[in-house]
């Protein structure tokens, strides 16, 4: 293939990292009640595909030879030394604040506030942190879905709520939530802390555009309109793309990169994310549930009208009364799916998720050559081809 690399494997360019990924964070997850370590820890485990943060690392590595701003602020290291449990097994508050103190002058570089890259992967230690606080929220996330949606699989396994039951793993989620944020506050960039505290303010707002299914219009309307696709976009950014373009656009803050490679490393999240959930949309409708881990089909049963359906909807107008009551009559759910399979909605819905997959490439055309910057646009075809 034409400029094809020597390389296959994104994972392997940063590969000692993400071996050390779920070690560190369930480091960070640690509580002495055994049922909700159990359940903060559940979703934090191998079989994940690590997407998030593998992207956060990529584009750390991507970003490091790129021109930087003049005018970043201080970066402090991320002191290993004290575990966020550590702090908070201690339950006297002035201690809290003078040992987080001691945390930031025990740093070895503290004294500059400058933090140094690790050698040979020229990666930063609070940007490995950041890798880690992405996976967290995205682990919280997952467990609240899972209540939401009523899913007895996730990933081949139990659910966490099949598991632990809805109150654990809510609690569980709410838990992941809380250590995430103390890591987070431990990067001590302001910046980065606002961008991920909007990106848990995101999932919720797409979550519940979601249990609202389509835009206002429609009701009026009754046809498909640019404004059912507007809905659906915005909804499917805030679910899925604010947490990749965010937590990019945080790695390349983290390094101190200039503006406008911050910009670039925030499209290529958004963008590749958009493509990520396009493609989980359209494998609902077109993958078993033994290949997907997870049931398949799900969408139309939890009422839920994504990409092929609203496509189909532009042809098959019989699909707007089932879409709004969301398919909950007798027989919706099959007459749904029949007409989405005779329509060219999961063709459509592919061929979106392939513009928004050029466009990340696009976003990353400028950054210097490196195997990083090769690996993030192999995951623009990845994404586009991936099976679960
Ligand atoms: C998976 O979607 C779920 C998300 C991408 C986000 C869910 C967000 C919330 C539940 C809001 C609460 C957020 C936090 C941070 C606690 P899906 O159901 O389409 O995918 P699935 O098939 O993998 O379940
Ligand atoms: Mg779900
Ligand atoms: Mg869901």
């Amino acid at each position: 293939v034409p400029g094809s690399k020597a390389f296959s494997d994104p994972l392997s360019v940063v590969a000692a990292e993400m071996t050390n990924l779920t070690n560190n964070i369930r480091n960070l997850l640690g509580s002495a009640h055994p049922n909700l370590d159990s359940a903060a820890k559940y979703y934090v485990q191998s079989q994940g595909k690590h997407i998030r943060p593998l992207l956060v690392l990529l584009m750390s590595r991507a970003v490091l030879s790129a021109p930087k701003s003049d005018n970043h602020d201080k970066r402090y290291n991320v002191d290993e030394s004290i575990s966020p449990l550590d702090i908070l097994r201690d339950f006297n508050p002035t201690n809290i604040i003078s040992s987080i103190a001691t945390t930031v002058s025990r740093s070895p570089t503290a004294a500059t506030g400058e933090q140094t890259v690790e050698e040979e992967t020229g990666i930063f230690p609070s940007q490995r942190r950041l890798a880690e606080i992405t996976e967290m929220i995205h682990a919280a996330s997952l467990l609240h879905d899972d209540v939401i949606d009523d899913a007895e699989l996730r990933r081949g396994n139990p659910s966490g709520n099949s598991a632990f039951g809805n109150k654990m793993a809510i609690l569980a989620g709410d838990f992941l939530l809380g250590r995430a944020s103390v890591a987070l506050a431990r990067l001590r960039n302001a910046e980065v802390t606002e961008l991920i505290s909007t990106v848990i303010a995101n999932l919720v707002e797409g979550e519940v555009m979601q249990l609202k299914n389509t835009a206002p219009e429609d009701a009026i309307t009754g046809v498909a309109t640019p404004a059912t696709f507007d809905y659906y976009l915005e909804k499917t950014y805030l679910k899925t793309a604010s947490l990749i373009s965010k937590s990019c656009r945080s790695a390349a803050v983290l390094a101190g990169a200039r503006e406008d490679i911050v910009e670039n490393a925030y499209q290529y999240g958004r963008n590749l994310g958009m493509a990520f959930q396009l493609v989980d949309d359209l494998l609902d409708y077109t993958v078993t549930e033994s290949e997907l881990g997870k049931p398949a089909g799900a969408d139309l049963q939890l009422g839920l009208a994504t990409g092929p359906a609203l496509f189909a909807w532009k042809h098959y107008p019989e699909l707007g009364p089932m879409i709004r009551r969301k398919f909950s009559q007798p027989g919706d759910v099959e007459k749904a799916r029949k007409l989405v399979s005779e329509s060219d909605g999961v063709e459509k819905t592919r061929q979106l998720a392939k513009d928004y997959s050029d466009n990340a490439r696009n976003a990353v055309a400028g950054f210097p050559e490196s195997t990083a910057k090769d690996a993030l646009i192999d995951m623009t075809v990845t994404v586009l081809n991936r099976k679960k």
